[in-house]
């Protein structure tokens, strides 16, 4: 496509589940240009802050705000979306750019537990409402007992998510679009 997209993956380890899913989104949506965001962030502190913007904070923001879309893929810890992206939602808050206002944004999650996080997705959506991004309401990709669904090179596998996933990247497409 014509258009560019960052990628946000709330999961830090090098083999994730939910990065993989993430990049078979970027496949599906087929970006013009792909930035891979860094969410390692200090831990929001108002004393630092008052220090100024930590530099990474700043780079994310530029990159979101300057991107046509944002992909987020949200691990499930404990029923809920892992501290790094809450953390880096609300270090996002801070500062005079407001880089989710009316962004085109699509939530998935890859989990270990049957379920897929149903609920870590729901309760992200929760914690977005302030920041009012358009944010898809589906299809919700929920890619349950993930570690069956890619094969030794990353890739996702099956075809009824791959099938789900290529209908959200089509949803955001159109989303921008409009
Ligand atoms: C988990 N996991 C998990 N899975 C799930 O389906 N529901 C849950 O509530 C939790 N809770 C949870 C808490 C913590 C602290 C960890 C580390 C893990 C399992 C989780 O889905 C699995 O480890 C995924 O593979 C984590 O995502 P990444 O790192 O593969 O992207």
């Amino acid at each position: 496509s014509q258009y560019s997209l960052v990628g946000l993956c709330g999961s830090l380890r090098a083999e994730s589940l939910n990065r993989k899913l993430m990049m078979a989104a970027v496949k599906s949506f087929d970006p013009a240009e792909f930035t891979d965001g860094n969410l390692r962030f200090p831990l929001f502190d108002e004393d630092l802050e008052a220090e100024g913007i930590p530099t990474e904070v700043t780079e994310l923001s530029d990159q979101i705000k300057a991107a046509d879309a944002v992909v987020i893929a949200c691990p499930e810890y404990n029923k809920a979306p892992p501290g790094v992206l809450k953390n880096a939602l609300d270090w996002l808050s801070r500062g005079p750019a407001k880089p989710w206002a009316d962004k085109p944004v699509a939530l998935i999650s890859a989990t270990g537990g049957r379920a897929g996080g149903e609920r870590t997705q729901f309760a992200l959506r929760l914690m977005m409402v302030p920041f009012r991004p358009r944010l898809l309401m589906g299809p919700e990709v929920l890619v349950g007992g993930a570690s069956e669904h890619f094969d030794a090179d990353g890739a996702l596998k099956t075809d009824s998510y791959i099938k789900l996933l290529d209908d959200l990247m089509a949803g955001l497409r159109a989303e921008i679009a409009r």
